[in-house]
């Protein structure tokens, strides 16, 4: 694993030891219907069960083990072990099975080609400094007409300063940045202690059809409130979503041109 990746895990993993954002397993809630609470959009269908899921970047006992409730045969990667050890622990706890794998993202050389029907991939792809090594990695993991869900930090809201200035919320980051996002306190929009990258929207929808998906759909998770408070979390949704999320499906070849979709 290369330096940044060492640096994210050592910093997921102390933010398990610290219980941060977004370390929280699942919820007794959530158990009650796994699949509404891992796909509210409905994109996975009535269900999943006997599917292979790989749960990318998802460690931390939450989507793997509602996968497992939900009936898939599920697979976790992620390069946090102290994530890892949370799936292990809530799949044990309620007698679920599922395989927990320590690895970067990008590198998934351990998974034979095809092996999973659905990869489905929460907010992570940030902590790796080259999405397009993801992207490629997961379509040769996916089956023909296989499903990727996957959802990203929105470009233009890491650019984007947490608080308005008198003129509103100023584009501070420039785009086309080299390296890691300058380090930041913690916030809902960035990991403080860990290394951050802003991946654009070429990046993004190119990235996926260069590698051999097409996207059926796209959602911005609402993050709006019209009566919050000014300069709060929900102040700042109403002017730019914090989230994108994609719906997109693995052809049948991985010759872009070929044109060759999936049949079912
Ligand atoms: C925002 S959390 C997502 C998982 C969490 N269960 C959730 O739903 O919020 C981001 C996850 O990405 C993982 N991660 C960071 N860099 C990674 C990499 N290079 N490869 C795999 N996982 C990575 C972190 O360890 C963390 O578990």
């Amino acid at each position: 694993m290369d330096t940044v990746h060492d640096h994210n895990r050592e910093a997921w993993d102390e933010r398990v030891r610290r219980q941060m954002p977004f370390t929280s397993t699942a919820t007794e809630k959530d158990f009650q219907n796994p699949l509404r609470a891992l796909d509210g959009a409905g994109w996975m269908g009535n269900s999943i069960a006997g599917k292979r899921v790989l749960a990318l970047g998802a460690g931390g006992g939450r989507q793997g083990p509602l996968f497992a409730a939900a009936g898939a045969i599920v697979t976790v990667v992620d390069v946090s072990s102290a994530m890892l050890e949370q799936d292990r622990a809530v799949a044990s706890e309620r007698g679920l099975s599922l395989n927990a794998v320590a690895a970067s993202m990008d590198d998934l050389s351990m998974f034979g080609d095809g092996l999973f029907d659905i990869v489905s991939q929460p907010v992570s792809t940030c902590y790796v400094p080259d999405v397009a090594k993801v992207f490629r990695e997961v379509a040769r993991v996916t089956a023909p007409g296989g499903l990727y869900v996957s959802r990203h930090k929105q470009p233009t809201s890491l650019q984007i300063d947490l608080k308005p200035t008198p003129l509103g919320y100023v584009l501070a980051e420039p785009y086309y940045r080299v390296g890691p996002l300058p380090p930041t306190p913690a916030s809902p929009l960035r990991e403080s202690g860990t290394l951050e990258f802003l991946h654009r929207w070429e990046e993004l929808l190119g990235g996926l059809c260069r590698s051999g998906f097409v996207i059926e759909d796209a959602l911005e998770p609402k993050h709006a409130d019209p009566l919050a408070p000014h300069a709060s979390w929900g102040h700042r949704g109403s002017y730019v979503a914090p989230y994108i999320q994609f719906k997109a499906r693995r052809l049948a070849s991985t010759d872009t041109n070929a044109v060759k979709l999936w049949a079912p």
